[in-house]
C-alpha cells in the first residue's frame, strides 16, 4: 500500500485581519496540499482572523504580548504554544510585533513572513505609499525566511503587480493583496515539500518548479 507522505504541521501568527492566513487554511483544505495548519495564535484578542479560524475548525489561542513585562517572556510564551502544538513552521501573516535574535534563531529557516512588497525594496510599513511615492512601475510581494533584520531574509518567492497611473494606496494594496493570496499558498507548498533550501542565504530549489509554480515565481503575469 502506498505511504501517505506526513503533511508538514504550520502555526500561522496574526495580529489583525488574516486574509493571508485564511489563503493558507483554504490551500491547506485542498487534497494533496503538504501542509496543514495546527494552531492560529494572534497577540491581539480582537485579531478578526480568529474567528475565521475558529469556524474552520483550527486550534487558535490569544497571547496578549501586554499581558508580558518584556518581548522575551512573550516570545517563550509564543515558543510554548507553537511547540505544544506540534508546529515544526511558523507563518507570520500580518503579525506586527518584532522579534528578538532570540526568537529568530530558535526558528531559524523555520519561520517565514510575507511582505507586500517586492524585497529588498521598501521594508518596513507603509509600503504601497512608499512605491506610488517613488515611481516605481512593479511592485508586489514577497515570502521570506525570517532573519534578525525585519524583512530581510532569504527569498522563497515573489510575484509582481503593475502600478497603474491614478493607483492610490488602498487600490494599489487590494491589487497586492490578491497576489498575496496567491503567492504565500504557493511558497509553504515550496517550503512544505521541502524544495526550498537555504543555500548561502539565498534559496535554491532541490527539485524543478513546475509549470503552475513558474507562472506566479515568474513576475511577469
Ligand atoms: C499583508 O499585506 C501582509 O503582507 C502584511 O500585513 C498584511 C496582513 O494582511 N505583512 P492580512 O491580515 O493577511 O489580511
Amino acid at each position: 500500500m502506498a505511504q501517505l507522505k506526513a503533511r508538514l504541521k504550520a502555526a500561522i501568527l496574526i495580529s489583525g485581519r488574516g486574509s493571508n492566513m485564511q489563503a493558507l487554511i483554504e490551500a491547506c483544505a485542498q487534497p494533496g496540499y503538504p501542509a496543514e495548519i495546527v494552531l492560529v495564535l494572534a497577540n491581539r484578542a480582537d485579531a478578526a482572523g480568529i474567528e475565521f479560524a475558529r469556524r474552520a475548525g483550527i486550534a487558535t489561542k490569544i497571547i496578549p504580548h501586554k499581558d508580558f513585562p518584556d518581548r522575551e517572556s512573550f516570545e517563550k510564551a509564543l515558543d510554548q504554544a507553537i511547540r505544544d502544538a506540534g508546529a515544526e513552521l511558523v507563518c507570520n501573516a500580518g503579525f506586527m510585533r518584532l522579534f528578538t535574535p532570540w526568537f529568530v534563531r530558535v526558528w531559524h529557516n523555520r519561520q517565514i513572513n510575507i511582505h507586500p512588497s517586492l524585497l529588498p525594496a521598501f521594508p518596513g510599513l507603509h509600503t504601497h505609499e512608499r512605491a506610488i511615492e517613488a515611481g516605481v512601475r512593479f511592485t508586489g510581494c514577497t515570502v521570506h525566511f525570517v532573519r534578525e533584520i525585519m524583512d530581510s531574509g532569504p527569498i522563497i518567492a515573489q510575484a509582481a503587480v503593475p502600478v497603474l497611473p491614478g493607483d492610490d494606496a488602498d487600490i494599489l494594496a487590494a491589487r497586492v493583496l490578491a497576489a498575496e493570496h496567491r503567492l504565500y499558498p504557493l511558497a509553504l507548498r515550496l517550503v512544505a515539500e521541502g524544495r526550498a533550501h537555504v543555500d548561502g542565504e539565498r534559496v535554491e530549489f532541490t527539485a524543478p518548479v513546475g509549470t503552475a509554480d513558474a507562472a506566479i515565481l515568474n513576475p511577469t503575469n
